[in-house]
């Protein structure tokens, strides 16, 4: 894996100038092309406009835009990519035009430049083919608006080799993309059960089965979106979906063509009319349509291999901003109405068949199982991915039991020297899911959650005591559980942007999955308490002063580190170290004399007034019966053998999930401030 140095974008109008954009706001130099100087400050221009957007909605601070402009070099001349690592196309949609662009390209880049394609209707093998480096070249499908929109479709074709794969990928997460990586087909994954919806929805009006309002409604409803599909024709343009459409319907067959009436409405160069009263008695009829279709259309592609269940749900999810993805509406829904659903589409478009997949779970009569947790074993290295990037990678029972699946078929395996825990998308693991524990709360259920929990401590002990070496990789954010996972691991690599924090004690609870108490073992009770009181985030470049990251390193040198880590005698993370000075202070305010005091609210003697009242601000945000219950697990953890540690913080477990502040607090997470009672 080489590091991404570089990236050229060609074509500066809607696509290129916010692809630009979004590789620049990451801190990569990118080069943006386009054949006039006019083009190029066009581009530009709306760089700047979008950015100042973000000044104002507090998004980035004056000087943070200076510095992303100056990443972005806007240019004529097409030599300024020569050396970059990547080189994206994002010209007009016009076949002659990108294979010209293609043949220039291969003649100006370094042989080791990967040409990437952004179209959205061409197969990305026909213009690889007219390269001499089919082996470099892939597609990345963006998504509009894709300086916002994360969603990125990584598209290898048949010859493209795993290296390209893989730099791809890793060009993705750099500038903040989550990737699918989808079969080289018509329509990708998203486009091809999207374009679908809008075309129904004008064959719909076309048969006069509802007006364009009840229409629109029902759509929404489908999918809980904010935009229906006229609204999103109006927006995005009447000539892109016919345009989509048609290629669909060239490639697969007259299902996928688009209606008369839709090509009719391009003609006459007009928006949809979204005005009128919602006929509610005919919007369930409507509802069933879109659910069959675009149902119907995902278990197909699936079928085919395009993309798997997963991906199709986080495509839908991420670059349409369903709230559910398809197979989780199926799941919702049960099998035997999707099931019904789909088998009128088959009926009523007979080149349209019943997706295998879909005759088999109705036969079950199941639910889809989906897989959050990859196992890849390369060489000597298991690598366990945690793949739930719509929800940064969260926690929840079943992503613990198939983590705990997935490691127990690392462990086994002869081969296997090391295991990398790894997060998808741009965070490692964002803690456990809120929502879990709102719901068992207010169900209850509190002997759940404190089962699950002891599950969780038992499987990051095995991770703690394994006779592989074990390694978290820290590449993003972490939090709570996220954190703790990382600590229970033999090694931590770091890379920038990875941080860890503990925020439990401002959401009612405490971390309760050996985060202090491994914290402490590490650094000390004060500090293990100082972070865990504050949820004062702790950077990979603090991570590896503490002694807590094994190594901090660039992404690109990631390989290498694991396997200098594996050929090595394991770490001993419980080692004695010396505390950085910039922490020191912390230590002695949370140390046996000083903390008790802080957490009554008095100022300890002796101690920087500054500081001092600083952090007792910050502990004052924070759920005071949770600080305290907290305070005691670490001083009764000390000196105890690790599973007695354990035995302690899952000891207090029900007490504090039964108080009304943990509900307020966990409630309250991405909406309000919590109001705490200490109660
Ligand atoms: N708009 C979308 O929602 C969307 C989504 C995914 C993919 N795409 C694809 O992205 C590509 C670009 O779409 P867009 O909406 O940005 O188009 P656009 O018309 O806004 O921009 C195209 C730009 O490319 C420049 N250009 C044309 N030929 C060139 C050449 N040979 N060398 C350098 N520059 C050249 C043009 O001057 C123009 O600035 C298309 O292939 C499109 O299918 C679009």
């Amino acid at each position: 894996m080489s590091q991404i140095k570089k990236i050229g974008v060609i074509g500066g109008g809607n696509m290129g100038s916010g692809i630009a954009q979004k590789i620049a706001q990451e801190g990569i130099p990118v080069v943006m092309v386009d054949l006039k100087e006019e083009f190029v400050q066009r581009g530009l221009g709306t760089i700047r406009r979008l950015l100042q957007e973000g000044v104002e909605r507090k998004i980035f601070k004056p000087e943070q835009v200076d510095q992303i402009l100056s990443r972005i070099n806007g240019t004529t001349d097409f030599k300024a990519v020569a050396d970059a690592d990547i080189v994206i196309e994002a010209v007009f949609e016009d076949k002659q035009v990108k294979t010209d662009l293609f043949k220039k390209l291969d003649q100006i880049c370094s042989p080791r430049t990967i040409l990437a394609t952004n179209t959205s209707s061409f197969f990305v093998r026909e213009f690889a083919e007219m390269t001499s480096r089919p082996d470099r070249f892939v597609g990345l499908h963006y998504f509009y608006h894709p300086a916002k929109n994360r969603l990125l479709e990584v598209i290898p074709h048949s010859r493209t080799s795993p290296g390209t794969l893989e730099k791809s990928l890793l060009a993705a997460k750099l500038h903040g993309k989550t990737a699918i990586v989808v079969k080289d087909a018509p329509g990708f994954a998203v486009n091809r059960f999207f374009v679908p919806f809008l075309n129904e929805a004008a064959r719909m009006l076309e048969e006069k089965i509802a007006d364009i309002p009840t229409i629109e409604e029902a759509g929404k409803r489908a999918f809980k979106i904010g935009m229906g599909p006229f609204q999103l024709m109006n927006v995005t343009g009447i000539p892109i979906a016919v345009h989509a459409a048609t290629t669909l319907g060239n490639e697969l067959g007259p299902f996928y063509a688009p209606a008369p009436i839709l090509k009719a409405q391009m003609k006459k160069k007009q928006n949809w009319n979204l005005e009128g009263a919602v006929d509610e008695t005919k919007v369930q009829a409507a509802v069933d349509r879109f659910h069959g279709v675009c149902l119907g259309v995902a278990a197909a592609l699936v079928d085919e291999g395009v993309a798997s269940i997963e991906d199709t749900d986080r495509g839908a999810k991420i670059g349409l901003r369903w709230v559910m993805g398809p197979f989780e509406i199926m799941n919702k829904i049960g099998m035997a109405r999707t099931y019904g659903a789909v088998q009128a589409i088959c009926r009523r478009y007979p080149d349209f068949k019943m997706p295998a997949i879909l005759e088999k779970q109705h036969r079950l009569g199941k639910p889809f199982e989906f897989s959050f947790v990859d196992l890849e074993i390369k060489n000597d290295v298991a690598w366990i991915t945690l793949n739930r990037p719509e929800a940064m990678n969260a926690l929840n029972e079943t992503v613990v039991a198939q983590l705990d699946r997935r490691f127990a078929e690392a462990e086994a395996d002869a081969r296997v020297r090391g295991v990398v825990f790894r997060g998808a998308g741009k965070a490692f693991v964002a803690g456990a899911d809120i929502r879990y524990f709102v719901e068992k709360i207010k169900a209850g259920r509190i002997p759940d959650i404190v089962a699950f929990t002891r599950r969780g401590h038992e499987l990051l002990l095995r991770i703690e005591e394994s006779r592989k070496l074990t390694i978290a990789l820290l590449d993003g954010l972490s939090l709570g559980g996220g954190s703790e996972l990382a600590l229970a691991c033999q090694a931590i690599i770091a890379t920038p942007p990875g941080s860890m924090a503990f925020p439990e004690t401002g959401i009612g609870i405490y971390p309760g999955l050996g985060g202090m108490l491994r914290l402490a073992r590490q650094l000390g009770p004060a500090l293990a308490k100082y972070f865990a009181f504050t949820g004062a985030p702790i950077s990979a470049a603090d991570a590896q002063a503490l002694g807590i990251a094994t190594r901090l390193v660039e992404p690109a040198a990631v390989g290498a580190a694991v396997q200098s880590l594996i050929s090595g005698s394991k770490p001993d993370k419980y080692r004695a170290r010396d505390i950085p000075q910039k922490f020191r202070a912390f230590a002695d305010l949370f140390g046996p004399g000083s903390v008790n005091l802080l957490l009554s609210g008095r100022s300890p003697a002796g101690a920087n007034a500054e500081l001092t009242g600083k952090v007792a601000k910050t502990l004052g945000y924070k759920a005071p019966l949770a600080l305290r219950m907290a305070n005691e697990i670490v001083d009764r953890q000390t000196g105890l053998p690790m599973r007695e540690a354990v035995e302690v913080e899952l000891g207090r477990l029900k007490d504090i999930f039964s108080t009304a502040d943990a509900l307020e607090g966990l409630s309250s997470v991405g909406r309000r401030r919590p109001e705490f009672k200490g109660a």
